[in-house]
């Protein structure tokens, strides 16, 4: 999988994308994460990427010019070619105004050959980028944050390790919170007795009959506690496994 990011702060990506099993999965080669400074393709000698927004408020909006400069050009697609670039590329704009985020939508996008993801800055981002170069508009919740890189730093987490090869282990991608409908169980590990809190008899008593009819009734009183709406209610809502 191949995901550009566009960005005015490139060096909040070096990190994340270095470490853990992201990194690992860049360097096997799995991934191909390529991160673009949007300064780079601003004009004048300020290189300046933003202005006041017409209109008047608070704040700056970020400039269509360099935006669409940088995808467009990165991609190797011309300015009259931006029908072809968005039917081959998936092109986010990672926003609060978005869509919200969730699993179906992670599985939906880890299933692509090739997304950018586009983080907006200040108070915004120019509207004709949103109207003629992206395909999406996604936000990872209701929360606003300053700009995009953490969101998308969020999406492609989510969205890579559902690539096949980049986890390791893929049999635990099948009973996670949300793959069903539930929040997930609770776990434990050892010891089975610590400082006297101790773990649920049913999980040591070695049937496994009974460990899977605990963990799908723990599973639907949590969600049903802490995401009513998710629908952990008894005889309605969703499948753990
Ligand atoms: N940029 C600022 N806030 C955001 C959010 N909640 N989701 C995605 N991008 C954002």
């Amino acid at each position: 999988m191949r995901i550009d990011v566009y960005t005015i702060f490139p060096d909040i990506f070096e990190m994340p994308l270095r470490e853990g099993l992201l990194g690992k999965a860049i360097r096997k080669g799995i991934l191909d994460i390529r991160v673009h400074d949007v300064r780079d393709y601003a004009e004048g000698r300020h290189r300046q990427v933003d202005d006041a927004p017409f209109g008047g408020g608070p704040g700056m909006v970020m400039k269509p010019e360099p935006v669409f400069a940088a995808v467009t050009r990165s991609l190797g697609y011309g300015m009259d070619e931006l029908g072809e670039l968005r039917e081959r590329v998936r092109v986010v704009m990672l926003t609060p105004r978005g869509e919200r985020m969730n699993q179906a939508k992670v599985e939906e996008m880890a299933a692509l050959e090739h997304i950018a993801l586009i983080c907006g800055r200040y108070e915004g981002v120019d509207e004709r980028v949103i109207e003629h170069l992206c395909t999406d508009t996604l936000s990872i919740g209701d929360y606003v944050l300053s700009g995009g890189e953490f969101a998308a730093l969020v999406v492609i987490e989510s969205v890579t390790r559902l690539v096949p090869g980049v986890l390791g282990n893929e049999e635990s991608l099948v009973c996670e919170s949300f793959s069903g409908g539930l929040l997930e169980y609770p776990q434990y590990t050892r010891p089975a007795d610590y400082l006297g809190w101790k773990v649920p008899e049913v999980l040591v008593s070695g049937d496994h009959g009974a460990v899977e009819r605990w963990r799908r009734e723990a599973a639907k009183a949590w969600t049903m506690k802490k995401r009513p709406e998710l629908g952990g209610r008894e005889g309605g809502g969703g499948d753990v496994l």
